[in-house]
């Protein structure tokens, strides 16, 4: 095949009109909104109406859709008990996966109703958190804490997690993070869910194989790895020796470099920005660390490798969550909190848009290269007559 085109690269699939990054300029819109202008002004309740509505809301619309968030954020009973059994060991995001696939017996969805996957994106966004919280609680054998729908998405968030209403602080940086988070065009993940939809999958099944995307270590795992990377690190004078050892070993430096971003990830200016705060506040090293490894990667790999690099969401990310006091295994699961809002867009984008060209159902070519076995093919050979490999 052309290699050009490895991992789709530069291939338009779809016409969208969620959000948009200039890779060059280092920009991210939401439906035409500059993200820096969003986490000042916005919520993430808002800016999750914006991604599945095409604007903003009206206060009434806002309110609305609030109260509805909060209504649904129970999860079945049935589901608990059913983590109950799970083995403690899980990972979260395995069982994110799992019990958000659940989700679908419990709530039918008419397929053609464009109404109906509205219904089924209130439930995803408001639910993901619950599973996400109930599983942690569940495997530290806590008792589970039910949501409280006078608080907001990021602070009802927090008290699940902890028992406790978050200090206004926290609750903002978290809620900016969940913002940052929301979208990000066709990604991994979100492509996993717009070709699942793209098969008339239910929303649930296409926010499943998303969040399995999630998981890996080249997408939303990274801001896990990039912690395990600070805490192996630990002091300042670790950091340039560690990175260059990497980078001579031809490893890959978690939270460094983006698919799509030729400069700094505007994301990770924000977290940056709220890494140091925390750091200030909580008078942990991580920020100062975090910041050398950036710089001792950019550095070295222009040095060592002529390849330019910066910073990606997960590098800052990392330190924000643990600061915060969110433990590491949960930083992807919580990315999925905020990101299930930009799936559910994408899923129903993927489904009802009215547009020419409709989306189709994803059926790419591959380029065969196996073996034919001249013109007429390989010739099946019985069990009993195929020898055994040769073991050297
Ligand atoms: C995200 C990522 C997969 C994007 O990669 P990409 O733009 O497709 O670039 P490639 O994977 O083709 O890499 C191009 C070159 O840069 C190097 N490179 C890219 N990211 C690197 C990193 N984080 N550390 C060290 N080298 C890196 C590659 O090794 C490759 O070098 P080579 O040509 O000598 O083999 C990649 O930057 C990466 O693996 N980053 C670390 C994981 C991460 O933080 N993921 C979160 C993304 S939001």
């Amino acid at each position: 095949m052309d290699t050009k085109n490895i991992g789709l690269r530069d291939i338009e699939v779809a016409d969208t009109r969620i959000s948009d990054i200039d890779g060059e300029r280092g920009k991210l819109i939401y439906r035409g909104y500059d993200i820096l202008d969003l986490t000042k002004n916005s919520n993430f309740e808002e800016t999750a109406y914006l991604l599945l509505h095409d604007r903003l809301p009206s206060k009434t619309e806002l309110d609305d859709f609030r109260a509805r968030l909060a209504d649904a954020r129970l999860i079945p009973t049935h589901m608990q008990e059913n983590m109950g059994n799970w083995r403690k060991d899980a990972d979260p995001m395995d069982a994110l996966q799992a019990f958000v696939a659940a989700l679908g017996g419990y709530y039918d969805e008419e397929f053609s109703s464009k109404n109906a996957s509205y219904d089924r994106a209130i439930n995803l966004i408001a639910k993901v958190p619950t599973i996400v919280v109930s599983w942690e609680r569940i495997r530290n054998n806590k008792k589970i804490i039910n949501p409280d729908p006078k608080l907001s998405h990021a602070a009802n968030f927090l008290y699940m997690l902890t028992g406790e209403k978050p200090d206004p602080e926290i609750e903002k940086v978290l809620d900016v993070c969940l913002i940052l988070h929301a979208d990000h065009s066709f990604n991994a993940s979100t492509f996993a869910a717009r070709q699942v939809a793209s098969t008339r999958a239910h929303m649930f099944s296409a926010a499943s194989a998303a969040i399995g995307a999630l998981s890996g270590e080249l997408h939303g795992g990274a801001n896990y790895e990039v912690m395990k990377m600070l805490l192996e690190i630990q002091t300042m004078d670790n950091v340039e020796p560690w990175i260059i050892e990497q980078i001579e070993k031809g490893n890959r430096i978690m939270g460094m470099g983006h698919a799509v971003y030729k400069t700094f990830d505007p994301r990770a200016l924000v977290l940056k920005e709220l890494s140091k705060k925390l750091a200030k506040k909580t008078g942990q090293p991580w920020y100062d660390i975090t910041e050398k490894v950036e710089h001792v990667t950019i550095r070295e790999m222009k040095n060592r490798k002529g390849i330019d690099i910066y910073p990606n969401v997960d590098l800052y990310s990392a330190s924000v969550y643990y600061m915060m006091g969110i433990p590491m295994d949960l930083n992807t699961p919580l990315f999925a909190v905020s990101r299930c809002a930009g799936w559910a867009a994408h899923i129903i984008e993927e489904k009802f848009a009215e547009a020419a060209p409709k989306p189709a159902l994803y059926r790419p070519k591959a380029s065969y290269v196996g073996k034919y076995c001249g013109p007429e093919g390989c010739k099946y050979t019985p069990l009993d007559l195929r020898p055994e490999p040769q073991v050297s």
